[in-house]
């Protein structure tokens, strides 16, 4: 390794209304090395980026590039020093194409429609990203958006890439994909610091992680130096008691009608004739690839998406609905978690509590000329406790919350709904380890006071440790099922590429 760091902050702060986001940080970056940042919903790890990426500026302290003190303004001023981002929230401008987004900022180096096309579909080609270079940027998936702005920085020729939760968004083989990719990078000596609540990802492929706590920088090291428990003891101060398998006593036995039934419904060319009942009291997992049609029969059920319906039936307790809105299924009792839960989740400039609130009044405070307040406040506050939320303040807006409190927020606005089916898509993504427990025994506990729980999940071992019965996805169908005891990775595997 290098004796001079590429970056490095020294005793540096950032404070937010004279709290501070990140305390007293010092953290180097060598060329070449890959570097993992660990640590709890509200850490610091996203402000450190940012102020490397010129983003935000430090309150105290410096950040240094190549032993020069900098003082960026934007992050464009990082870029022209070879420091790109790739952000947690999309930054991508949903109005320009792909293409455009790729060379934003740097348009003046091609002079034609075509040029700037010809470039974005190279640099995407080499890149192995399927994504079309003339699509608009904000009707791509997150993985996809995700894959342009790698190739921004790849594009930008950049020195350092940062990557705020690079794998939050990409399946299992896209995610591999991705390491390999930085692997590359690494090779042509781009430095790389990576955010991951996976601890394994870190491990892996990181060549250094750095643990913070609370704001601050609480160890950094070699990744062969950590193990799992070790990285959670630094994360949250002691020792965490990680539960797998926790569904010890069996459920209620199976009442004989389903809280949901679907029956041959169609959507556009993704959903292609799924059936399927889930029960009351039940987890029922639905695994399958990207594409498979897992999320889009719950955006159908729900009301979310009403172009294209080629057909089919859905009953909630025995009464046949159509809902062509959302606000139509909240009413009854059906809360549907979506996976792009920043896009379609909250208010973003309101409080957690008035957030939550919202959903609590959408549900119970319909029919009611004086809201009852009290009630409300009551109710969010429990649940803000339950998801342990962590903000700076009473009244910080939800835009200003980190990553995974945003996320909490959002599965707290449904749950104080207390409604009878609850659609989970990608209910972990994005939050810390203690969380991601805290998450999977509220799941349980819905299912255990009798609602039914629909859970959509990529990741498999989340899938086989909450369900009760496992769905398969597969090109729009239910592919297959497999009961608690007859599922496992491999046979969920098998069925869905099959
Ligand atoms: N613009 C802002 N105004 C006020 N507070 C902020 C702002 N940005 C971040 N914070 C606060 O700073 C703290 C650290 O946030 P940060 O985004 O760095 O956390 P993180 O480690 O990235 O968490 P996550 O894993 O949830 O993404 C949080 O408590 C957050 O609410
Ligand atoms: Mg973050």
């Amino acid at each position: 390794m290098s004796a001079h760091p590429i970056i490095s902050l020294q005793n540096t702060t950032k404070t937010y209304g004279g709290i501070a986001a990140l305390a007293d940080a010092s953290f180097d970056l060598h060329p070449g090395e890959i570097h993992a940042l660990v640590g709890e919903n509200g850490a610091g790890k996203s402000t450190l980026c940012k102020l490397i990426a010129g983003v935000i500026a430090p309150s105290e302290g410096a950040v240094r590039v190549d032993g020069e003190i900098v003082a960026f303004s934007a992050p464009k001023d990082a870029s022209q020093r070879g420091i790109s981002m790739v952000y947690q929230e999309t930054s991508l401008v949903p109005q320009l194409t792909v293409a455009q987004n790729l060379v934003l900022g740097r348009e003046n180096r091609f002079n034609s429609v075509r040029k700037v096309r010809n470039a974005a579909r190279q640099i995407l080609q080499r890149l192995n990203f399927k994504v079309d270079p003339t699509q608009l940027a904000g009707s791509l998936s997150a993985a996809k958006r995700q894959m342009v702005e790698i190739a921004r920085a790849v594009l930008n020729e950049a020195r350092v890439i940062i990557f705020d939760e690079p794998t939050a968004a990409l399946t299992p083989e896209e995610t591999s994909h991705l390491f390999d990719l930085m692997k590359s990078l690494q090779r042509a000596g781009v430095a790389m610091i990576f955010i991951s609540h996976a601890l394994e990802e870190a491990l892996n492929h990181a060549d250094r992680i750095t643990v913070l706590r609370n704001g601050r920088i609480i160890v950094t090291g070699p990744a062969a130096d950590f193990d799992r428990s070790r990285l959670i003891r630094h994360m949250i101060g002691e020792e965490l008691q990680e539960k797998t398998d926790a569904t010890t006593h069996a459920r209620a036995s199976r009442s004989a009608l389903p809280v949901l039934r679907v029956e041959n419904v169609r959507m556009g060319s993704m959903v292609n004739n799924m059936s399927f009942s889930i029960f009351p009291g039940e987890i029922t997992g639905i695994a399958g690839l990207i594409g498979s049609g897992r999320s889009e029969i719950a955006k159908v059920i729900v009301g979310h998406t009403k172009r294209n319906f080629g057909g089919g039936r859905i009953w909630l307790e025995g009464r046949e609905v159509r809902y062509s809105t959302p606000a139509e299924a909240i009413a009854d009792g059906i809360a549907y978690i979506s996976e792009d839960r920043k896009l379609d989740g909250f208010f973003d400039t309101m409080s957690v509590m008035d957030n939550i609130g919202l959903g609590w009044l959408a549900k119970f405070g319909r029919r009611s000329l004086l809201a009852p307040f009290g009630r409300m406040r009551q109710a969010a506050q429990s649940w803000e406790d339950r998801l342990k939320v962590r903000r700076i303040g009473v009244n910080q807006p939800v835009l200003r919350l980190s990553g995974g409190n945003q996320q909490k927020v959002v599965i707290a606005k449904s749950l104080v709904q207390q409604p009878r089916l609850v659609i989970f898509d990608e209910p972990t993504r994005g939050v810390d380890v203690g969380a991601i427990a805290e998450i999977k025994q509220i799941v349980r506990d819905i299912a255990d006071s009798g609602a039914g729980v629909v859970l959509i999940s990529s990741y498999l071992p989340e899938v086989l440790d909450l369900s009760d019965r496992i769905l398969v996805a597969k090109s729009g169908t239910i592919a297959a099922e497999f009961s608690r005891a007859e599922a496992t990775a491999e046979r969920i595997l098998q069925a869905a590429i099959h």
